[in-house]
């Protein structure tokens, strides 16, 4: 955790998106709050999150924006895209459809977002191993093919959400 008290030298906006319960809320309350919850609510419309973290000696205010997953609570989309310059793309590693709706919203993104957004592919919800669905390897293989990073995270467990967002944030900068 960074010194929030300092001046920010860049602000970076990234963005969640993925299927609904797949844990976009969750990883962004144990990033900004570190907290969990396991009676978290469907998203509806947009929410936002901030943390302050220094990386190579700067101060970057990371603003993270979190949206519903379910169509009919999705707020308009080009505005939620707008000025983003990272962006984690979730599925749950114990619904397959999930995973296979990825495609989806890269086109989404890719539509809407700049170019040079930076991406992360994320498998949630790795504590739930007896019930994976997608194996590690067909995520990786996917990501290694559209140039995203790729990483299995656990909300509730706090695995490699820092992680994740380090490695969007590191590469932006
Ligand atoms: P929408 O807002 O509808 O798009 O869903 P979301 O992607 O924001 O999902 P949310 O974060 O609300 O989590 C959905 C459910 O999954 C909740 O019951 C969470 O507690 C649970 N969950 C989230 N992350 C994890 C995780 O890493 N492991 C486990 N076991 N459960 C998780
Ligand atoms: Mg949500």
């Amino acid at each position: 955790y960074g010194d929030a008290s300092q001046k920010i030298d860049y602000v970076f906006k990234m963005v969640l998106i993925g299927d609904s319960a797949v844990g976009k809320s969750q990883i962004l309350a144990r990033f900004a709050r570190n907290e969990f919850s396991l009676e978290s609510k469907a998203t509806i419309g947009v929410e936002f999150q901030t943390r302050t973290l220094v990386i190579q000696h700067k101060s970057v205010k990371a603003q993270i924006w979190d949206t519903a997953g379910q169509e009919r609570y999705r707020a308009v989309t080009s505005a939620y895209y707008r000025g983003a310059v990272g962006a984690m793309l979730v599925y749950d590693i114990t619904k397959r459809q999930t995973f296979d709706h990825i495609p989806r919203w890269l086109e989404e993104l890719r539509s809407h977002a700049d170019k040079n957004i930076v991406i992360i592919l994320i498998g949630n919800k790795s504590d739930l191993e007896h019930q994976r669905a997608v194996p590690t390897e067909d995520a990786k293989e996917f990501a290694q093919n559209e140039g995203l990073f790729f990483l299995e995270t656990s909300a509730l467990e706090a695995t490699n959400v820092e992680s994740a967002f380090l490695t969007v944030l590191t590469e932006i900068f």
